[in-house]
């Protein structure tokens, strides 16, 4: 039985919809051979004769969402993901924070954490700062879509590219930060201290994730189109504080997307009324 042969156009799109519904991520023709790849293994697996059945059971099973979630999600990522970001994070953003926010505590989210290496790598640069400053404190949300992912983060243990990319990369911070055996590491209690992953869809009110100093959002926004890039910004700027400072991917940019944000210097912005809207209330 070859699940893959004439699966009709109307079904292909009805996948890329359920693709939307759950996700907001925005999925074009171009894209099938690679949905139908993630999904087939999970077809079968249930004993399915075809991608129409699939629908079926998405529709009918409440369940299965979570686990097609978890399918059509991609969750790269590795430690300290974009050095540029991290310089500025421990060079320029921490210093000037600390300096402007004497006896409070930063908040930071991980937005679309995945398997939790942004909001660790956060941390360890937190705790390097504390060393410094022993008045610093600091708390970190990840939060994510796929619940399967977020087991990952939770876990806090690495092995493979990401574990090898902290060897290579970053061996100081890998022996203080992490208990190793050599071939995976676990990050130690006192990282876990100040980092908690939540499930949350871009695409809601952030209601109760309280407010931010800080917040990466980073690869993500690339797999939504430009009405969705609206809306989930819209979301995430109602959890920033007034100054609060929204870090982006490589390839995204706020450009195109008319928001509350300031350019500050590439990938980096500071929530904050552009010129216009400040004319425009002026007005
Ligand atoms: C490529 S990873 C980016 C991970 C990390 N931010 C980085 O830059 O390395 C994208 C993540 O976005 C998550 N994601 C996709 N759609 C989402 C949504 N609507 N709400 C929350 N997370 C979403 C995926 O599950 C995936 O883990």
């Amino acid at each position: 039985m070859d699940i893959d042969q004439d699966v009709e156009p109307s079904v292909q799109r009805a996948l890329f919809e359920q693709v939307r519904r759950h996700t907001g991520i925005a999925m074009s023709e171009r894209k099938w051979t690679m949905l139908k790849g993630r999904l087939r293994r999970r077809v079968m697996a249930l004993g399915l004769p075809d991608y129409r059945d699939y629908l079926q059971v998405l529709d009918t099973n409440a369940d299965e969402v979570g686990d097609f979630i978890d399918l059509v999600t991609t969750n790269e990522t590795s430690f300290f993901r974009t050095p540029r970001i991290w310089e500025y994070f421990a060079q320029t953003f921490l210093p000037q924070w600390f300096a402007a926010h004497c006896g409070e505590t930063l908040r930071v989210w991980s937005a679309a954490s995945s398997s939790g290496e942004e909001a660790w790598s956060t941390a360890m640069l937190c705790e390097e700062f504390r060393a410094r400053e022993a008045a610093f404190r600091y708390a970190i949300v990840g939060t994510d879509i796929s619940d399967g992912i977020l087991a990952s983060a939770r876990a806090g243990s690495y092995k493979g590219r990401s574990f090898e990319g902290l060897r290579e990369r970053h061996a100081a911070l890998l022996q203080k930060y992490f208990h190793s055996d050599g071939a995976q590491a676990d990050v130690v209690d006192a990282l876990r201290a100040h980092v908690v992953f939540r499930r949350h869809n871009l695409y809601a009110a952030p209601r109760d994730l309280g407010q931010f100093d800080l917040v990466l959002l980073r690869n993500v926004l690339i797999y939504f189109d430009l009405e969705g890039q609206r809306a989930v910004l819209a979301n995430v700027r109602r959890a920033m504080r007034p100054d609060a400072v929204l870090i982006v991917g490589e390839s995204e940019s706020l450009s195109r997307v008319t928001t509350g944000f300031t350019f500050e210097q590439p990938l980096v912005y500071r929530n904050g009324h552009s010129r216009e809207e400040r004319d425009h209330e002026h007005a």
